[in-house]
């Protein structure tokens, strides 16, 4: 049997998906089910898996037409060689919604329109970094061939200033225990409009609508957690903090819980934007909650005035969440990496510092000795 791996992905089959937004959010995140059977894969709770997109046919039709190509050109990969249809190239191998500025650079040095090229050497200049970053986040490939189309590439240039589509990471939502040869996975689909054009991540996109249900046509391989996995302590006491797509692993987490019928307590920080439209695996969690497997706490941030976040509801239990710390419990943190994470780090020191009635150092201490001890882990991005 093959082994599929990131030289050899396998090519697994939605065969779930469905909004776990529901109509009328601001939020568009999904539940999906992959397929797995016949790839001999395996993979543990806290395991990801890395999937390769393909861009949106629309969006490389976009770029064909303002590239002036009709896609049958052959174009070689730079650094394999390989020669590929110009359409199956953008498509596949290169990345057509970021911009390099090298990319951007080509562009200023080949205008010859002055007011065009003017503007591109602005942007391009050290002290205008956010400049760059705007113009970068608000334009596709196709609208700046579009808009500099004095410009001209023989095709191979281009696709040689291109960069790799590169595979993205996921949270695996399920444990095999409970579903078998399958993998859920809890995706946000990225949008945003500009320019008066809706934008998308590639790959959120590609898995939210593109990639068709019920055919084998997905190439993923599992990315192995570093750590952030069940301990081999059944009774050890579980806190998990996972707003957003932050509680795909949790998800995962509980179901072996329940399958392997584990006696530690489970403590789940979950937060979303509104409870009425945002509160993902509802059935789920309040289910565990009924029947006593789960502790629950909730903060949804838009249903009132104020921003009330996951590190609010952990303030608000500090003692009980000291407490299970003494008593070894496990502290996991996922989802966002930017904010969230640093503000929950602050908040599980702020908690330790108030509660062991220590200073900043004493707090710093304790948290290391969580980290040693591998009580406090993070999966985070
Ligand atoms: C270990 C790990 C686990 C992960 N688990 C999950 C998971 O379970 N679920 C999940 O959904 N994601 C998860 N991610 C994130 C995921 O890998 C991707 O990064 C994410 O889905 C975006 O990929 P994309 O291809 O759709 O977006 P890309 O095409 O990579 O686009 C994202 C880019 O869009 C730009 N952008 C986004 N919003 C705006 C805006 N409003 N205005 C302007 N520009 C904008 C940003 O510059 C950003 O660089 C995980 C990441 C890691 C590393
Ligand atoms: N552009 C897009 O379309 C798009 C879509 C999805 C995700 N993303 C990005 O992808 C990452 C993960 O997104 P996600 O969907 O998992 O959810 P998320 O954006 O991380 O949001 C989940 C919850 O966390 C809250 N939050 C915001 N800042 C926080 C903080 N400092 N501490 C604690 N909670 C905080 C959010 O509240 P508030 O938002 O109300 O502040 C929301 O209630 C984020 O970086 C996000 O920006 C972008």
């Amino acid at each position: 049997m093959a082994t599929y791996n990131k030289q050899n992905p396998f090519l697994a089959t939605i065969v779930e998906r469905y909004p776990l937004s529901k109509s009328g959010s601001n939020k568009h995140t999904h539940h999906l089910s992959l397929d797995i059977r016949g790839s001999n894969l395996t993979y543990q709770v806290g395991d990801s898996i890395a999937v390769f997109p393909t861009h949106d046919p629309e969006l490389v039709q976009r770029t064909l037409s303002a590239m002036h190509a009709d896609g049958h050109e052959k174009v070689a990969e730079k650094h394999t060689g390989q020669l590929w249809p110009l359409r199956e190239f953008l498509s596949t191998k290169a990345n057509v919604t970021e911009l390099s500025r090298k990319l951007i650079s080509e562009f200023a040095n080949r205008q010859t329109n002055t007011q065009k090229k003017e503007h591109l050497l602005y942007i391009l200049q050290e002290g205008n970094k956010d400049a760059l970053k705007e113009f970068q986040a608000g334009h596709e490939l196709w609208d700046v061939l579009a808009n500099n189309d004095e410009v001209r590439f023989i095709h191979q240039e281009l696709c040689d200033l291109l960069m790799p589509l590169l595979p993205r990471f996921y949270s695996i939502a399920s444990s095999m225990l409970s579903v078998g040869e399958r993998v859920d996975l809890t995706v946000a689909h990225f949008q945003y409009l500009s320019h008066d054009v809706m934008r998308h991540g590639v790959c959120t996109h590609y898995l939210c609508h593109v990639a068709p249900l019920h055919s084998p046509q997905v190439p993923i391989y599992v990315h192995p957690h570093r750590g952030f996995t069940l301990p081999p302590d059944p009774n050890a006491s579980l806190i998990m903090i996972g707003p957003g797509t932050g509680v795909a692993p949790y998800r995962g987490f509980m179901q072996e819980r329940l399958s392997t019928q584990a006696p530690g307590r489970n403590w789940l920080f979950f937060g979303e934007w509104t409870r009425a439209h945002d509160y993902f695996y509802e059935d789920y969690w309040t289910s565990l909650e009924q029947s006593g497997k789960l502790r629950l706490d909730l903060a949804f941030s838009r249903d009132q005035e104020h921003k009330i976040y996951v590190q609010h509801r952990m303030l608000e239990h500090a003692q009980d969440f000291f407490r299970w710390l003494e008593e070894g419990a496990y502290v996991f943190v996922c989802g966002d990496a930017h904010r969230m994470a640093k503000d929950v780090d602050a908040t599980l020191h702020h908690i330790i510092q108030q509660q062991a009635k220590t200073d900043e150092q004493g707090a710093k201490d304790y948290v290391k000795r969580l980290k040693v001890e591998k009580r406090y882990l993070r999966d985070v991005y």
